[in-house]
C-alpha cells in the first residue's frame, strides 16, 4: 500500500470509475466522491474486488451544491490528515434545453462543472499543501474547439438566477462554455497556487465510450450521436491512464497550468496573428493549440472573481427549476 490519498469526483461511472480502479490497483487510498451513495456502493465493492485494495472509500459529494461540498470537505478533514491528488472528473452534461438552477441559485452546468470544483479545491487547499507533491487535475474536453469561433463567449449575464431572456437555452452550449471556464480556472489557479507547490493541470478529453447509464441520461438525439461515437471511442480506461500519469509520473512533476492532450502532449496558445484558412482547419482538427479565448487575462480575472464571490457569499434559496 502507498501512503498517498486521491479524491476522484464522480468515481462511480465512466472515466472516474476506471481511474478509481487504476489508482486502487496501484495501492493508493481512493476516495470516491459521489452524489448517489446507494448506486455507488456496488461500484465501490466492484473496485475493491478487482483492485484487491480495501482502501477504496465512498463519501457523499454533490459538486453542484455548496452545502454538500462543505459537508464533504469537513468529513474529509476529520478522517484524513492530507490530500495528495484531487481529480475533478464529475460533470453535468445532459444535453437538452432545460435551464436549471443549482441549490445555490447558479446555472446547473456551471455550478457542477466550474464553481463546485473551485470551492472543493479552495476548501481542501490546506490539505493539499500537506502533501509532498500535490496535484490537481481538471477533466476538460475538446468541445472547447467551438471557441475557435471568435463570436463564441461565456455568457456571464446568465450564470445565476432565473433566465433573463426568452432565447432558447442550450445545455450543450453551456456545457461547452463550462469546460472553457474550467480550463481558464486551471490557468489562473496554477498561477495563484504556484508558491504553494500545488500543480494544477487540465486534460483535454477527446472521447471515451459512455456507459449505458450515461447514455440513458442524455436527450434522445444526443443518445444516437453518442451511440455512434461509442463505436470508435476508446474505453474509459485509456483516459484513466492519462489521469494516473498526469497525477503521479515524474514527467509531470513540475508541470503546472497546462492543458494536456490525449497523447500527453502540452497544448499551446495559438500565435496572435490571424491564421489563414488552412492553419485554422489544422487548429480545429488537431490538438496542438487551444482557442485564444482561454488565455485572455481579463476574462480569466473576471471568472476568478466570480468564483470567489459566488462561493463566499451567503446562499440564496432558489426556486428549483425553470424551463427556457
Ligand atoms: N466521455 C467522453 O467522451 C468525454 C469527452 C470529453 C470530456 N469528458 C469529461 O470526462 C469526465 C467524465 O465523463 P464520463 O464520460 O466518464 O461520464 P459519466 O460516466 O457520465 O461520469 C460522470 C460522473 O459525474 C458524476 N456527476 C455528475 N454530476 C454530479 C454532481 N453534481 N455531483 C457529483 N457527481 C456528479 C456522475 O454521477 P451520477 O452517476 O450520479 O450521475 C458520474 O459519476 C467529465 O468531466 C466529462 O465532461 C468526457
Amino acid at each position: 500500500m502507498k501512503d498517498e490519498i486521491v479524491v476522484i469526483t464522480g468515481a462511480n461511472s465512466g472515466i472516474g470509475k476506471a481511474a478509481a480502479i487504476k489508482f486502487a490497483a496501484e495501492g493508493y487510498t481512493v476516495i470516491m466522491a459521489c452524489r448517489n451513495l446507494e448506486l455507488s456502493r456496488e461500484t465501490q465493492k466492484e473496485i475493491i474486488a478487482v483492485s484487491n485494495n480495501d482502501q477504496v472509500k465512498l463519501m457523499e459529494l454533490d459538486t453542484a451544491s455548496f452545502a454538500s461540498i462543505r459537508t464533504f470537505c469537513s468529513a474529509f478533514k476529520s478522517q484524513y490528515d492530507k490530500l495528495d491528488i484531487l481529480i475533478h472528473n464529475a460533470a453535468y452534461m445532459n444535453h437538452g434545453e432545460k435551464y436549471r438552477l443549482s441549490p445555490d441559485n447558479i446555472e446547473l452546468t456551471f455550478a457542477t462543472n466550474v464553481f463546485g470544483p473551485y470551492l472543493i479545491t479552495t476548501l481542501l487547499l490546506d490539505d493539499l499543501k500537506k502533501s509532498k507533491n500535490p496535484r490537481i487535475l481538471h477533466a476538460c474536453s475538446n468541445i472547447i474547439k467551438h471557441f475557435f469561433d471568435p463570436k463564441r463567449k461565456i455568457d456571464f449575464d446568465q450564470l445565476q438566477g432565473q433566465k433573463k431572456d426568452s432565447k432558447r437555452h442550450s445545455v450543450y452550449k453551456n456545457y461547452c462554455a463550462s469546460k472553457m471556464a474550467l480550463l481558464m480556472v486551471t490557468f489562473k489557479m496554477a498561477d495563484v497556487y504556484q508558491n504553494d507547490g500545488v500543480k494544477v493541470n487540465a486534460l483535454q478529453i477527446n472521447g471515451a465510450k459512455m456507459s449505458k447509464a450515461t447514455l440513458r441520461k442524455v436527450k434522445p438525439h444526443w443518445r444516437i450521436i453518442a451511440r455512434i461515437q461509442n463505436l470508435y471511442f476508446p474505453s474509459p480506461s485509456v483516459m484513466a491512464q492519462h489521469y494516473f500519469d498526469i497525477c503521479t509520473s515524474d514527467k509531470f512533476e513540475t508541470i503546472t497550468g497546462k492543458l494536456i492532450d490525449h497523447k500527453q502532449k502540452m497544448m499551446q496558445q495559438p500565435p496572435s496573428h490571424n491564421p489563414n484558412v488552412i492553419t485554422q482547419i489544422k487548429q480545429i482538427t488537431g490538438s496542438k493549440v487551444y482557442p485564444a479565448y482561454a488565455a485572455n487575462p481579463e476574462i480569466q480575472e473576471k471568472l476568478w472573481e466570480l468564483c470567489n464571490s459566488l462561493t463566499n457569499k451567503n446562499m440564496v434559496t432558489p426556486s428549483s427549476e425553470q424551463h427556457a
